[in-house]
């Protein structure tokens, strides 16, 4: 696995290139409300490799729930709690391994395009059969390999395709270490969100360079994806919505 490190730069650029409209935001709230059965209030959240507190201080609304927000990297945590500060949740270090809480703490665990940097992904599920109650879901929102047709930005950086099947998991090998260590399967579902209102819109973010697989290509790859994607804005009279189909991967852990 290439590893990405978020305190070189990209804890810089997150906040802007990754920014969720409302609407969406929404959308993932009810894509993981779905399977809670109207449960809220009295919930304790795990975000697991949390950033910058992108999705968390949407739980703890979403759901008027505690977060534990768990991230490694200090730059991220650092601009989580400078931008993404919230009453009901708090950032702290640890890594999917090493996750600072007690024995099934969790009611469900949230995992946002994490497993893909996560070296030992066995460890991650065992450490998850650890926090999570038995009976608790754990929510993986994650583009995987052999899945990726739904992926705009492919279309103008034809190499960030081939990076991405090589780095990121297939949703059957996440599935099937997780069943090794104790969570049976729930569904796998595609959630199409609106990343941007128009191609000028998206072109504007991917300029802030602030996803780790442009971090494995060069910068001339990148300038030149850019290019490609500034004549097709040009050619973009009515603006369009940028669809972009994400996965949403439940598991529940057993009852011991
Ligand atoms: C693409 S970002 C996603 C952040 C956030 N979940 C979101 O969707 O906005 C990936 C995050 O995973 C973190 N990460 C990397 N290795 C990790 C590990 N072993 N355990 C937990 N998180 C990790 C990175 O530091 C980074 O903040």
């Amino acid at each position: 696995m290439t590893r990405v490190d978020y305190d070189e730069r990209l804890h810089r650029a997150y906040r802007a290139g990754r920014a969720l409209s409302a609407d969406t935001g929404r959308l993932w709230t009810a894509a993981i409300a779905r399977h809670l059965g109207g449960a809220r209030g009295d919930l304790t959240i795990l975000d697991l490799g949390a950033g910058i507190g992108r999705f968390s201080i949407l739980l703890a609304d979403g759901f008027d729930a505690r977060v534990v927000a768990v991230e490694p990297s200090a730059k991220m945590r650092a601009e989580a709690e400078r931008g993404s500060a919230h009453p009901r949740v708090v950032y702290q270090e640890g890594s999917a391994a090493s996750v600072p809480a007690a024995a099934g703490a969790f009611d469900f665990a949230f995992l946002s395009m994490v497993v893909h940097h996560v070296p030992d992904l066995a460890a991650c599920a065992r450490e998850l059969s650890r926090v999570v109650k038995p009976g608790g879901l754990v929510f993986i929102r994650n583009t995987f390999g052999g899945r990726l047709d739904g992926v705009p930005l492919y279309r103008f950086f034809p190499s960030a395709r081939a990076i991405d099947e090589a780095r990121l998991p297939r949703a059957e090998q996440v599935h099937e270490t997780f069943r090794a260590n104790g969570f049976g399967f729930v569904t796998l579902e595609a959630v199409e969100q609106q990343i941007d209102p128009s191609l000028h819109a998206h072109y504007e973010r991917i300029g802030h360079r602030a996803l780790s697989t442009f971090e494995l290509m060069t910068d001339a790859e990148f300038q030149e994806g850019l290019e490609r994607m500034r004549q097709a804005v040009e050619l973009e009279t009515t603006p369009a919505p940028v669809l972009e189909r994400v996965d949403l991967l439940v598991l529940r852990r057993q009852a011991t």
